[in-house]
């Protein structure tokens, strides 16, 4: 069976994108292939973090991945820093990577060319870690939305890098991206990704937001003065976003949407849409609530991080035997 992995980070609260564009995906799978899926709270420390909203949002996450419908007895679900192994093999490849590569990095360049200041180092680094993340477990697919694949490119760099220099260690991942749904957009200004950090709260649904409040968002979520219902995400990105969303929610293909919408307004396409996304997060909540008072979690992760420090464990040793780490047999 070839192994998938992913994993979210848990700054902020989760959005419908991540679910749209990741864990959506996760749950296709599960059957298909071996899977591994982390919450990436060692990637949540690169921006402040305060430590009882990451505790608060990390137990969120967790819950909402099995509340999603991640099979704990199918997916190995864990925390990375239980793996003390990411830390160890982050640092190593974060020697074998150059500074042009990080450089070149869109998440970066995007935050310096904001003019962000106080960036710290490991937010620099942090492609270094998560191909890390991706190596320890020899992930062959890595499932994940279109703003993240560039890392994974990364990793496959590095890790094509170190097989090359010291001999077969790491197997080349795959990114892996939907073809529908891949990057949804904020419903304020459909040209930005949605974003868990985004400071306009109706720009981004959230998996925990009121129902009827993203009903609400669905409701005045900008689209255009076309005023026709066509897939055209060029000059209607707003409309593009929401068929989107519903496709993705609803699995009716975008085609049939617009063709059971010929000839009728926006209005009526948001009622609906509003409806489906309302539904869908009554039932993950719901769901949610159930993981959550049922007190599965703990268990969940102390299993998960059982089976990943087994393959983790063995790898680092392989690593730092090529390194030459290690002195005598
Ligand atoms: P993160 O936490 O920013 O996002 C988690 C996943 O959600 C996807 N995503 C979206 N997809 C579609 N539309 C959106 N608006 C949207 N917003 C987020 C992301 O592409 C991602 O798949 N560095 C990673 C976490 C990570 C990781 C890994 C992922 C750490 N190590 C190893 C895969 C493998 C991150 O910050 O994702």
């Amino acid at each position: 069976m070839k192994r998938m992995l992913s994993g979210i980070k848990p700054t902020g609260k989760l959005t419908l994108g991540n679910y749209i564009g990741a864990i959506r995906q996760f749950v296709t799978y599960q059957d298909e292939y071996e899977m591994f899926v982390f919450i990436a709270n060692m990637h949540a420390i690169t921006v402040p973090e305060n430590p009882s909203e990451l505790k608060k949002n990390t137990k969120d996450l967790i819950a909402l991945y099995i509340a999603c419908g991640l099979d704990p007895e199918k997916v190995t679900l864990f925390l990375q820093s239980d793996v003390h192994e990411h830390a160890e093999l982050g640092w190593m490849l974060t020697c074998h990577t150059y500074m042009g590569e990080l450089q070149r990095m869109t998440q970066y360049k995007d935050k310096v060319a904001k003019g962000e200041t106080s960036l710290t180092a490991g937010l620099f680094t942090y492609p270094s870690l998560m191909a890390a993340d991706i190596l320890l477990y020899d992930a062959d697919y890595v499932p994940v939305g279109v703003d993240q694949k560039q890392h994974v490119e990364l990793t496959r760099d590095l890790a094509e890098r170190f097989n090359h220099r010291y001999g077969e260690t790491f197997v080349v991942p795959t990114p892996v991206v939907a073809k529908v749904g891949a990057k949804v957009y904020s419903l304020s200004d459909p040209t930005k990704k949605m974003s868990k950090s985004e400071n306009d709260d109706k720009s981004t649904i959230y998996l925990l937001d009121d129902p009827k409040a993203a009903r609400k968002k669905i409701m005045s979520a900008v689209t255009d003065s076309v005023g026709i219902i066509q897939y055209d995400p060029e000059n209607q990105p707003g409309l593009a976003n929401l068929l989107t969303i519903h496709s993705c929610l609803s699995g009716e293909s975008i085609e049939s949407i617009v063709s059971r919408y010929e000839g009728k307004g926006y209005g009526e396409l948001k009622k609906e849409i509003g409806d489906t996304v309302e539904k869908f997060l009554t039932d993950l909540q719901a769901r949610y609530k159930e993981i959550v008072a049922s007190g599965i979690c703990e268990k969940v992760l102390a299993d998960g991080k059982e089976k990943a420090q087994a393959i983790a464990f063995k790898k680092v040793r392989k690593v730092k035997k090529k390194l030459g780490f290690q002195l005598f047999n």
